[in-house]
């Protein structure tokens, strides 16, 4: 632990696992004190005893980020636990497939429920707190998919896109309370879910592997390749940052596809 984040109370959404884990435990081990908001209760605390047990300090708070209430709620239950809030990490998200054809209202509705409202709730509840201990950051993690879209990612691409304005858009409203606002787009994490998925699809982890290898830089992406970005955008070493992109993909979706 190098204290980069020592006294900072954190809260990151969807940290019971895959990349909300990764940061989670990186943060704590920067001696952060990290809320983990999830729904998934037994992977929440999961997390919060690795945290511990590594010598950190965390709680988990049951929070479904497509509830105002229950965002409210765990801003208020962790100023009550730790006293304030330097740092939200809207990280809760998934990506269910479907295009304009196969999506229906229910389907666009929830989809947009998850990846966008709940951040604009988390925001909207985290922000006072934030202002009252004197500026903070807010980091929003987004996709590829919120800037080039995806044909078969229709809701999820329209719900990401929307976070990144929205990113701009506090940025611009928040800044004079010293609160920043940025995007991380995290490229492609094989995540428990992920790998789940894909191999739902017929792939195998070997596949996997092998087009891993092909990306630009070598490999697929890791939960902790994003939470290095988060450290640093939570971190008072980025306190001139704020509206930023910041792309943790390899490049992938900036490189000229010719590797
Ligand atoms: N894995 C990737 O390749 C990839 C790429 C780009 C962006 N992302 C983004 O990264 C974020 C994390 O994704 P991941 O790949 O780690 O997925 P994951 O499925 O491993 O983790 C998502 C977490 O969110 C939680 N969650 C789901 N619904 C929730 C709700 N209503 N309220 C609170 N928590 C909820 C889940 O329980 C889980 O812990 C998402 O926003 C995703 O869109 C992932």
């Amino acid at each position: 632990m190098s204290g980069r984040l020592a006294n900072k109370v954190v809260v990151i959404t969807g940290a019971a696992q895959g990349i909300g884990r990764g940061c989670a435990e990186m943060a704590a081990g920067e001696g952060a004190r990290v809320v983990v908001a999830d729904v998934f209760e037994d992977a929440g605390k999961a997390t919060v005893g690795a945290i511990q047990g590594a010598g950190g300090e965390s709680t988990f708070v049951w929070t479904d980020v497509r509830e105002e209430d229950s965002c409210a709620a765990l801003m208020e239950i962790t100023v009550r636990t730790y006293g304030r809030i330097d740092a939200l990490v809207n990280n809760a998200g998934a990506f269910p497939r479907g295009t304009l054809e196969e999506t229906t209202t229910d389907f666009w509705e929830s989809v947009l429920a998850l990846n966008l409202r709940g951040a604009f709730y988390c925001c909207k509840y985290a922000t006072p707190h934030l202002r009252a201990a004197g500026g903070g950051s807010i980091v929003n993690i987004g996709s590829i998919h919120g800037i080039q879209g995806a044909a078969n990612l229709v809701a999820y691409s329209a719900a990401k896109g929307g976070l990144l304005n929205m990113t701009r858009t506090l940025a611009g409203a928040l800044a004079k309370d010293r609160i920043r606002v940025n995007y991380i787009i995290p490229g492609w994490v094989l995540t428990d879910t992920e790998i789940a998925l894909q191999t739902s699809l017929g792939r195998t982890l070997e596949e996997l592997h092998r087009i891993g290898a092909d990306l630009p830089l070598g490999r697929h992406q890791t939960p902790e390749d994003t939470a290095f970005a988060v450290v640093y955008l939570t971190s008072d070493e980025s306190t001139q940052v704020t509206a930023a992109l910041l792309n943790v993909d390899a490049g992938d979706s900036m490189l000229p596809n010719n590797y």
